[in-house]
């Protein structure tokens, strides 16, 4: 199994996987961001399918349908607030990266897209924040991922940027939009 890493300049909105990741609040009710764009590009049956879940816990995952997304599925998951790195944030971003792979495995998904979860409205730094995700699909590949695409879709060029350095840094400079061998 080899899975392809892509690190894009892209609106998540617009993908055609068979899941993007959303950054949601607990409530799982909608909001702003990531969220707020998903949820407008996914309809009000969306909601409507959210208001059913009874939210999610900070650093848990729930998924849905994708209504009038192209992705197939949403999965919704909560991102630490960040209160100065000394709240347990990284752990709980790092769970939420662990639960969205999971979730992807039991649904056997090829491909599955993400934001920069908790870099916007909850004020993680960039930088650290792309560090997990990176660490976390690293553990991720090296348990053997059924995954043939796994995407980072970055809102701007200069946060791009920062993925790249990072993921170069986590990963390996040969790694990045390359084939990425995974245990068998
Ligand atoms: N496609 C890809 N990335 C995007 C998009 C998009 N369409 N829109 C924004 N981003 P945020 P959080 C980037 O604030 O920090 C919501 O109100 C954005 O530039 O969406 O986890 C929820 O309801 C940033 O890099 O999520 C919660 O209350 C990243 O997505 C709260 O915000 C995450 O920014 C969650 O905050």
């Amino acid at each position: 199994m080899r899975t392809r890493i892509e690190v894009i300049e892209a609106d998540i909105t617009s993908l055609a996987v068979d899941a993007v990741v959303n950054a949601a609040n607990s409530t799982l009710l909608g909001g702003g961001g990531v969220d707020g764009a998903i949820h407008r590009a996914a309809g009000r049956r969306l909601r409507e399918e959210c208001s059913a879940l009874g939210g999610c816990h900070t650093g848990d995952a729930k998924v849905t349908s994708g209504h009038d997304l192209r992705a197939r599925c949403v999965i919704h998951t909560v991102g630490p607030v960040w209160q100065g790195g000394e709240a347990g944030e990284a752990a709980l971003l790092a769970s939420c990266y662990r639960r969205c792979f999971e979730i992807a495995a039991e649904r056997r998904f090829a491909s599955i897209a993400f934001p920069a979860i908790s870099a916007g409205a909850y004020g993680y730094p960039l930088r650290e924040a792309t560090r997990i995700a990176a660490v976390q699909t690293r553990n991720h590949l090296e348990r053997g991922s059924d995954l043939d695409r796994i995407v980072f879709a970055c809102f701007g060029e200069e946060v791009r940027e920062v993925y790249l350095a990072t993921f170069e840094d986590v990963l390996g400079p040969n790694l990045l939009s390359a084939d990425i061998p995974g245990t068998p």
